[in-house]
């Protein structure tokens, strides 16, 4: 879709008044950390923050700028931690506020940067808000933070309307009045744990404000913002048909929801050192998406469209366009995302014969060819960080590993599986804990003879997949990310947002400039093309590579000196 540059162009923008080293979010390497998987420091299966600090160093030489931690607080875990119970303390599982303090000392003094995760649709269940509106009853003001409604039908047997929460079933829960008689009903668009705020009550506004301010003071450089669309509902919580959602959407991408973010942006300039705001924008329209990015909103958000575009030249195209325009238009920074938490990792997605994140795949047994996913994987690490803006990466790609597809089902977590009856079979399998070193599970990922199995069961084949045996060795996925990473920061023509494509190669090759030196050339076309003449090889992502041949292989990304 064409995008109109809004009324906020690039020129009323002037980035130039923020001193360079306080814009890093424009260019950053984010990686996200996702706690409970990356390493158990006390032996209990599940990771924790001790298990982070350390393993800071291994972080900082893989060359990343910023790590962004999935929620670390007080969480009864319904949803592994997106129902927040209490911002202000860690969980137990986790550590205490005193480590997490110590980890943002010892990663700042590693060069690191520190994003911690907010939760703004929704609290969890046994969060003390919601613990006190339950227990006191209709109509009391502790009620008005939440959306609690009385039911529909003859004895408010029927939900209040018919929305249905985004992991399946309905977005509603009846509560006991205290008495004991069944009582009003509470909305949640996610699990019935985790009940939605209303954002129509100051107080909900002024305490998120407060987390934010209790975060960036303890030195946090940034938030991600989960579910940042959410927020802001039709108050009249009107029936819709999810075919073919209303304009204005009763809870999606609602005008009113972009002054949560003002405010926040404000407070977030309102320090020395601008905390940087990065927002979970799921949105098809580039130029609904592009208006979170606004001058005085966030300062990044995750190209999902990226994220879901098969692996195909002419659908990355148009995608790598509409993202540049859309965030041109913005003065923004575009951003390039392949996996989180919440989606199958790429490496099995790029081995399928559909190449596109869909949930539809999300399913028992879609065959993948993990070779090739592999050899994309790799192919498509140096696409986007030879693109310009921000890169965000999701813990254990850069040890090439894949989605575990075959968890035994008794074992799965995620409450997606649980309330699809097992239709979706959820994001457990990009979730396993890491490996580290040894041969077999828990690969390093808890201490030498703890007592606990990890969290989730790691496969036998990533023997060979650990940190440990990828460490050093030539055309291991560890040593090409450290590599690409180190080249990158080190690169002057992949700074700023010089970007042309280069036109002439045959169809299925995307080749751009980044300034008059550098270029990237991505064979995507099912055949190898010839390497563009005088050009010097800077990297490629085929471990064979040889320039002596003259060709690029297919599914290779090459950079290029050209100067
Ligand atoms: C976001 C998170 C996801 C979580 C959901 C509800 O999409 O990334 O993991 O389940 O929000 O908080």
């Amino acid at each position: 879709m064409a995008v109109q540059p809004s009324a906020e162009t690039a020129e009323t923008y002037r980035t130039e008044a923020v001193p360079s080293a306080d814009r890093w979010w424009r260019d950053a390497v984010i990686y996200q950390v996702y706690p409970r998987s990356f390493a158990d420091g006390d032996g209990d299966g599940i990771g924790d923050l001790t298990g982070v600090r350390d393993r800071l160093p291994y972080l900082a030489e893989l060359g990343v700028d910023a790590l962004w931690f999935s929620p670390w607080y007080a969480s009864p875990q319904a949803d592994a931690g997106y129902d927040v119970a209490d911002y202000r303390r860690i969980d137990p599982a986790f550590g205490t506020l005193e480590q997490a303090e110590a980890l943002i000392a010892e990663a700042h003094a590693l060069g690191l940067k520190i994003i911690v995760d907010v939760v703004p649709n929704h609290v969890s269940d046994r969060h003390a808000w919601f613990q006190e509106a339950v227990a006191a009853g209709p109509g009391a003001e502790a009620r008005g933070l939440f959306w609690f409604r009385p039911g529909r039908g003859e004895d408010g047997e029927l939900p209040p309307n018919d929305w249905q929460s985004v992991f399946g079933g309905p977005a509603w829960t009846r509560t006991a009045n205290p008495d004991g008689t069944p009582g009003e009903w509470y909305l949640h668009l996610f699990a019935p744990e985790q009940p939605d705020l209303n954002w129509n009550n100051s107080k909900v506004r002024e305490e998120h404000e407060s987390v934010l301010r209790f975060w960036f003071d303890r030195g946090a450089d940034g938030v991600r913002i989960d579910s940042a669309t959410m927020p802001a509902k039709d108050p009249e919580l009107p029936d819709f048909d999810p075919a073919a959602p209303p304009v204005p959407h009763p809870y999606i991408d609602r005008d009113d929801v972009h002054g949560i973010y003002r405010a926040w942006r404000a407070l977030a300039e309102g320090y020395e050192r601008p905390r940087a705001l990065i927002g979970e924008v799921w949105l098809a329209d580039p130029v609904r998406f592009a208006h979170y990015l606004r001058p005085d909103e966030m300062h990044s958000a995750f190209n999902f469209d990226y994220l879901n575009c098969p692996w195909d030249a002419a659908d990355l195209r148009r995608v790598i366009d509409a993202t540049l325009a859309a965030h041109a238009s913005v003065g923004a920074p575009a951003s390039w995302v392949l996996s989180n938490h919440d989606v199958t990792r790429h490496v099995t997605r790029y081995g399928r014969a559909d190449t596109s994140f869909g949930l539809a795949l999300r399913q028992h047994q879609v065959p993948t060819d993990l070779a090739l996913g592999t050899r994309r994987a790799r192919a498509a690490l140096l696409l986007d960080l030879a693109l310009p803006g921000g890169c965000y990466l999701y813990q254990g790609e850069e040890l090439g590993l894949w989605e575990v597809e075959d968890i035994p089902d008794a074992l799965r977590q995620d409450p997606i599986f649980h309330r699809t009856g097992g239709l979706d079979i959820g994001r457990d399998g990009c979730r396993v804990p890491l490996p580290w070193s040894g041969s077999r599970p828990p690969f390093g990922f808890s201490p030498e003879g703890a007592a606990a199995e990890p969290w989730l069961p790691q496969p036998a084949a990533w023997a060979a997949y650990t940190a440990q045996a990828q460490d050093g060795v030539p055309g291991s996925m560890l040593t090409f990310y450290r590599t690409a990473l180190g080249l990158r920061r080190a690169e002057p023509g992949l700074r700023g947002d010089a970007f042309g494509w280069l036109d002439g190669h045959p169809a299925g090759v995307l080749a751009f400039a980044r300034g008059d030196g550098f270029a990237c050339l991505a064979n995507l076309s099912g055949t190898a093309v010839p390497l563009p003449a005088g050009a010097e090889v800077v990297l490629a992502s085929d471990p064979g590579f040889d320039p002596a041949a003259g060709r690029v292989p297919d599914d290779t990304t090459v950079w290029l000196r050209t100067r």
